[in-house]
């Protein structure tokens, strides 16, 4: 509930500056730190600070429940990062994890040349939405959108010359025709987004994966890779948690855990990773059934984003033109981030490309024997794969906030959900002398074998509440001279800014509502 008192945001200058915002918030308040900073960092490669750490795990517990928990025919996984080289053979991973990579030649700096297009169709998109938004405005009730799209001359150009790139880029990588790609930008005028440069070299391809050796003699020493996706580790567990669990199909295996990828352009913080967190469900169907199953999990996944409350607006499907070697449907659901509506999620129907795959290069069956049909098969697949760094960025970017007041002070919040947060309340001794702290030192006592809580004594209780906001803690609990008499404290709610004064007793109920799984996740 929102107090009337105060307070409208602060249009923030631009996306870019509340980018870099997003960024050393993320560093001043302990959530992100460049890796191994004192020796200047390693690009595109992070460390979770102490608030991060809670966040990161709090994402991961929210989807764990979600997937395992809330599915009975769902279980978990936890396979090792390490694995035969030939399953990243059997995969297409060895041939075909690439992405086309081009340089300028002026700034010496390196891109993808995929993106460098889809960008390109991405401005005209925001073109033709601009177009359809001042029509919305000047028609008001009368608007009608599809026929506007289909018959304004500008806009029907801004959408043909979009998809006419999309396609055109999609056919000449499907036919790895990496001349094409490079005419396409040429043609496109395309340049170098930082200095304008047009100055490109030829397209090549790059191999994704991170190279590694098991073995301790040069000769004997074995070829093995960083795994690229965790996926693989449940494809090869199929059959063994298949049978030690007696799943039926339609079931699914989850696991959470770290992927290694080479990233060719890796500039938007903890966006595209080289070491990263993903959280993946592989759910094995009946041939013929996969598209029902994708559909389901278009609309699960897409609701189990919704239920955090980061705003509808903010999320979006994409279908792929251009589908994996291994999908025969694909989509994006994109989240809104700071640069603008970017993958946050996939949803793969990927065939019985992979369970074949490791049945050819293994020797092995990967078969179900179905009872309700009485026939064996190799089942087909339908994917969800979140990275978690990517969410963490998409709740992070989202929840930051500058707030202007009633009156006219400011305040940075982080109004991050509070199933979410790292810490759940902070509890302030109003002074640090006449038993206060004690008293907030048993609270603390009592909450903190259900809750992540912290103690806070340094400063006026009101830059108490500042920092708490900051760092994203919903709950302040003040602990003043009328506690001593009666038991009470104050509860201070971190979006709101209201003050309740409770009893010590009803504290844990307050946090316990606020994030019970149960009411967020149904
Ligand atoms: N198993 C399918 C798979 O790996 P993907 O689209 O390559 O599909 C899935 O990756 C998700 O992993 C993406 O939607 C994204 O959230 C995350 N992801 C991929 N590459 C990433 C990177 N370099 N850094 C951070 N997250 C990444």
């Amino acid at each position: 509930m929102l107090s009337q008192r105060f307070f409208y945001f602060c249009a923030m200058a631009n996306n870019d500056d509340q980018f870099k915002k997003v960024i050393s918030h993320a560093k001043e308040y302990g959530y992100i730190f460049g890796s191994s900073e004192i020796y200047d960092g390693l690009s595109a490669v992070y460390d979770y600070g102490q608030q991060g750490v809670e966040l990161k795990k709090n994402i991961r517990e929210y989807w764990w429940r979600s997937m395992v928990h809330m599915h009975q025919n769902i279980v978990g996984l936890d396979s090792a990062i390490l694995m035969h080289p030939t399953t990243w053979k059997a995969s297409g991973h060895v041939d075909a994890f690439n992405d086309p990579l081009i340089d300028n030649k002026d700034s010496k700096k390196r891109f993808r040349a995929d993106v460098l297009i889809e960008d390109y169709a991405e401005k005209l998109q925001q073109k033709a939405d601009k177009e359809i938004e001042k029509a919305r405005k000047r028609f008001g009730d009368s608007f009608d959108e599809q026929q506007f799209i289909t018959t304004n001359p500008r806009v029907v150009r801004y959408l043909e010359q979009k998809n006419e790139a999309l396609t055109r880029m999609a056919r000449s990588l499907e036919n790895e025709d990496l001349q094409d790609i490079k005419k396409l930008i040429e043609e496109l005028e395309i340049a170098d987004p930082d200095t304008g440069s047009r100055n490109w070299t030829e397209v090549r391809q790059f191999n994704l994966m991170f190279g590694t050796k098991l073995g301790a003699s040069a000769d004997s020493a074995m070829d093995l890779y960083l795994r690229p996706e965790t996926a693989q580790g449940i494809f090869v567990n199929f059959l063994n948690v298949q049978k030690s669990g007696r799943m039926k199909i339609p079931f699914g295996i989850a696991q959470t855990g770290k992927a290694f990828r080479n990233e060719i352009v890796a500039r938007q913080f903890i966006f595209r990773m080289r070491e990263f967190e993903q959280m993946e469900m592989q759910f094995f169907v009946r041939p013929g059934e996969e598209m029902k199953w994708y559909e389901y999990w278009k609309e699960t996944r897409l609701n189990w984003h919704l239920s955090l409350g980061l705003g509808e607006e903010n999320y979006r499907f994409h279908d792929h033109e251009k589908l994996a070697h291994y999908a025969n449907a694909a989509a994006d659901i994109e989240f809104n981030f700071p640069f603008g509506f970017k993958e946050l999620e996939g949803i793969h129907s990927r065939t019985d490309f992979d369970l074949k795959a490791h049945e050819k290069y293994s020797g092995k069956k990967l078969q179900f024997f179905d009872p309700e049909l009485n026939e064996n098969y190799v089942p087909y697949v339908v994917e969800t794969s979140i990275g978690l760094d990517r969410m963490f960025l998409a709740v992070l970017s989202n929840s930051l906030k500058d707030e202007t007041l009633e009156d006219g002070s400011s305040r940075t919040v982080l109004s991050l959900p509070a199933i979410l947060a790292p810490v759940k309340a902070a509890v302030l001794p109003l002074v640090k002398k006449d038993g206060l702290p004690e008293i907030a030192g048993e609270i603390i006592d009592r909450l903190k074998f259900d809750y992540n809580v912290v103690y806070d004594e340094k400063d006026a209780v009101g830059r108490r509440y500042r920092r708490q906001d900051a760092a994203g803690t919903p709950y302040c609990i003040t602990v003043d001279h009328q506690t001593k008499e009666d038991g009470t404290v104050t509860v201070r709610h971190r979006d709101s800014m209201e003050q309740d004064r409770v009893s010590i007793e009803s504290i844990d109920k307050i946090l316990r509502n606020s994030i019970a799984y149960g009411d967020w996740l149904s």
